[in-house]
């Protein structure tokens, strides 16, 4: 099979809006909240309704094409050499519940165990983010530069707690945050692990780093924030694994350094 990234590419740009849609309509409506691991995990209607539409459509088009997605793998992700897609219907699912606009549609396209191709898109503020390996990072159209600062003292960094709520998951989480806030700016949880890798991309923010997210909240927002020129790493400075369940993402490799240096990991099953 020869693939033609950028007609991929094309093809996403009509797909993607269109789900886009799907979640604004709803944003604002009552969700019907289904549990999954705990009270602060769970699943909506649009969450399967998207993965759904996202996964008949592109499988209409590339059937041989595997596809690995939130609301639909279980157990353990099948990663392999093969051409997939990864796909988080709704990244900030918590955020798009309680109407705070702050949640997107993740869906990245990887051969070889390597991103290809990569889109975010926050319907409900029109931001959409996207990367083509070799060809930068790009916001509605426009090219996305990070913002290049290197001191954590000049930096804002952005981290979740997640959804689990293990007592020693989070002790360790609180701590590594009363470390950097006394040597940053500024810290935030904004709730989308796709954004706030996006946002680091487009000199938004500077760090995102987390510990405890799955590989479709990160298979897309990675490339398109290598693309942009991050530094993206895993969290103990080694090479990111996007099935270890934890990532940094930095505007500068001088700041990665500084937050890896001051940071304890949270240890996660892999995907
Ligand atoms: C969640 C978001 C959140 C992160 C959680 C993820 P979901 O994704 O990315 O920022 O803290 O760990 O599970 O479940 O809303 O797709």
């Amino acid at each position: 099979e020869t693939i033609n990234l950028n007609e991929i590419y094309s093809f996403l740009l009509e797909v993607v809006p269109k789900c886009g849609q799907v979640i604004r309509d709803a944003f604002y409506k009552e969700k019907n909240v289904t549990d999954k691991a705990n009270y602060a995990d769970f699943v909506t209607e649009t969450d399967t309704k998207v993965e759904k539409i996202l996964t008949e459509t592109l499988k209409v088009k590339y059937p041989k094409h595997n596809f690995i997605g939130e609301e639909t793998t279980q157990g353990k992700v099948q990663f392999t050499d093969a051409p997939v897609w990864i796909i988080d219907p709704v990244d900030g699912t918590t955020n798009f519940v309680h109407k705070f606009p702050y949640c997107a549609i993740s869906i990245a396209f990887y051969v070889n165990k390597q991103a290809q191709i990569g889109v975010v898109f926050n319907s409900i503020r029109d931001e959409l983010f996207s990367a083509i390996r070799g060809q930068g990072a790009y916001l509605n159209g426009r090219t996305i530069t990070p913002s290049g600062v290197t001191e954590l003292n000049k930096s804002q960094i952005i981290t979740e707690f997640g959804s689990g709520r293990e007592g020693e998951h989070l002790d360790v989480k609180v701590n590594n945050m009363r470390v950097l806030i006394e040597k940053c700016h500024s810290l935030r949880c904004l709730g989308s692990s796709a954004l706030n890798t996006c946002y680091v991309a487009c000199g938004a923010s500077d760090l995102y780093y987390e510990y405890g997210i799955h590989i479709w909240d990160m298979a897309a927002a990675t490339l398109i924030a290598k693309e942009a020129g991050c530094t993206v790493l895993d969290p103990d400075g080694s090479e990111l694994n996007i099935l270890n369940r934890r990532v940094l993402v930095s505007t500068t490799k001088e700041l990665a350094q500084q937050v890896i240096s001051l940071i304890k990991p949270v240890i996660y099953e892999s995907d």
